[in-house]
């Protein structure tokens, strides 16, 4: 049976059944270094004002050291029945220094203790997954690098449509994540703000230095309004938010490994190290990796839609429900980090087999809008050169060769405009050559790309 101390106020002890409920350390003892810094630059502040005797703060400052040391150490035990993080780091304070521990929640709440320990986190967390999101790219743009000549087939409807090169395809991957990155930073940037000092809800009657925590604790601002700086979590809907845009991403990318390292498109294969096996099936070589970097977007996206159903009925300021933001959104970092870190070393050891991918896209006349183009040209306006190319796909089907396999004889019965130099117009690298419009497949239109997106990574290494 727990002990309720709760200020005298209740007659019997908590039901044991109503503890277990109600307790959140088991899942928020990993704020406890956001707890002990924001404790430390409350009580520091509380000694300089003078609201408590600065004695006082430094037996607080100096117990919270000795608490911090002692978790480092592993010698830290969470009792379990504890009700959270921040009542247990105050019971130990005070078990271990006596009557100041006491004073260390003079001009503070738990409701602003919380957002301060939970936006802490959210804010290193989101640092983390946008340096994860940064080496995934480095890896990207150093095969962009290898691959600016790899022509392969572009697809729209999973049809073979029109011919790029390996580096164009990963440098769209590299952009999405460059997205994603500039979206972290977005959510970091607004979630910067130290909401300690709102208390419950209503502020305090303390003098209290809210610039100084602040600045002790390295916030941009401070939070505007106590109603709000205790009742918001946008930060937390932004971060998962973020994340889930980060695992549509990986799982787009790993939905492609899958596809390319299958059997009918051969147009890669994954490093033993990579690939696991089946129990019965001898022969097989299964991309579980990017299957479950797939798979696992779908819990990232539940804790997005977990806490945005959490939150839609909430009155302002504080309610217990909130508690539930920690687990959704402690999950959904750690499934993305795991992800970002495992997939990244999975597609720089990825072997791929540009031959295939070229054969691959000599096959299906991917060259054809090209055709058109040819004889646009050559004068004839757009529709009809569709329509023109249209009956020669058509005739070759018939026979079973590519466009360009046709004599010139046989091109001039549908145009006369077709002329001996269309062999070199449909040819693969041509037509990759040819579309060096920005942004396209043409290699110095990708290196250009590459040159951006290597600017843009360097700015951050600074
Ligand atoms: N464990 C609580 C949470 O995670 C801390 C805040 C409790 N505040 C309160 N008024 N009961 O939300």
């Amino acid at each position: 049976m727990k002990i309720n101390n709760w200020s005298g106020l209740m007659a019997k002890d908590l039901d044991s059944r109503v503890n277990d409920f109600n307790s959140s350390i088991a899942f928020d003892k990993r704020l406890f270094r956001q707890d002990i810094a924001g404790s430390a630059a409350h009580a520091a502040m509380l000694g300089a004002r003078g609201i408590i005797a600065p004695e006082e703060a430094d037996a607080i400052l100096r117990g919270l050291e000795a608490i911090s040391h002692d978790f480092s150490a592993g010698l830290l035990v969470f009792p379990p029945d504890a009700e959270d993080v921040h009542m247990f780091v105050e019971a130990e304070l005070t078990a271990r220094i006596g009557d100041a521990g006491k004073r260390l929640h003079t001009a503070r709440s738990r409701n602003d203790q919380v957002a301060l320990d939970f936006r802490l986190y959210v804010l290193t967390a989101l640092g983390e997954v946008s340096d994860a999101t940064l080496e995934l790219m480095d890896v990207l743009l150093s095969l962009c690098e290898r691959h600016l000549n790899t022509v392969m087939p572009g697809y729209t409807h999973l049809q073979r449509a029109q011919p790029i090169t390996l580096a164009h395809h990963l440098a769209a991957w590299a952009e999405m994540l460059r997205r994603d990155v500039t979206r972290l930073e977005d959510a970091r940037a607004r979630a910067d703000e130290c909401p300690l000092g709102s208390g419950a809800l209503a502020g305090t009657t303390y003098p209290i230095d809210r610039d100084s925590v602040k600045a002790a604790l390295g916030f941009a601002r401070l939070s505007p309004n106590s109603l709000d700086g205790v009742a918001d979590r946008d930060f937390a809907l932004e971060a998962l938010s973020c994340l889930s845009i980060v695992m549509v991403h990986l799982s787009r990318m790993a939905e492609e490994v899958v596809l390319w390292c299958s059997h009918e498109f051969g147009f890669c294969s994954l490093d033993d190290a990579y690939s696991t096996g089946s129990s019965i099936m001898p022969q097989k070589k299964n991309p579980d990796v990017a299957e479950l970097v797939r798979g696992k977007s779908g819990r990232v996206f539940g804790s997005l839609m977990a806490l945005l159903t959490v939150m839609k009925g909430l009155p302002l300021a504080y309610n217990k429900d909130m508690q539930e933001d920690k687990e959704a959104v402690f999950d959904a970092f750690d499934t993305v980090l795991l992800c970002l870190r495992t997939f990244a070393p999975m597609v720089e050891t990825l072997s791929f087999h540009p031959e295939v991918m070229r054969a691959s896209a000599s096959l299906g006349y991917l060259n054809a809008t090209d055709c058109a183009d040819y004889l646009v040209k050559k004068g004839l306006p757009f529709r009809e050169a569709y329509g023109v190319t249209g009956r020669l796909v058509r005739h070759c089907l018939t026979g079973g060769c590519a466009l360009e396999a046709l004599s010139l004889e046989t091109l001039r019965q549908l145009s006369p405009l077709f002329e001996a130099d269309v062999y070199d117009a449909l040819s693969l690298d041509a037509c990759v050559r040819g579309r060096a419009v920005s942004g396209g497949p043409a290699p110095e239109a990708v290196s250009a790309h590459l040159t951006a997106l290597r600017g843009f990574m360097e700015e951050r290494r600074r």
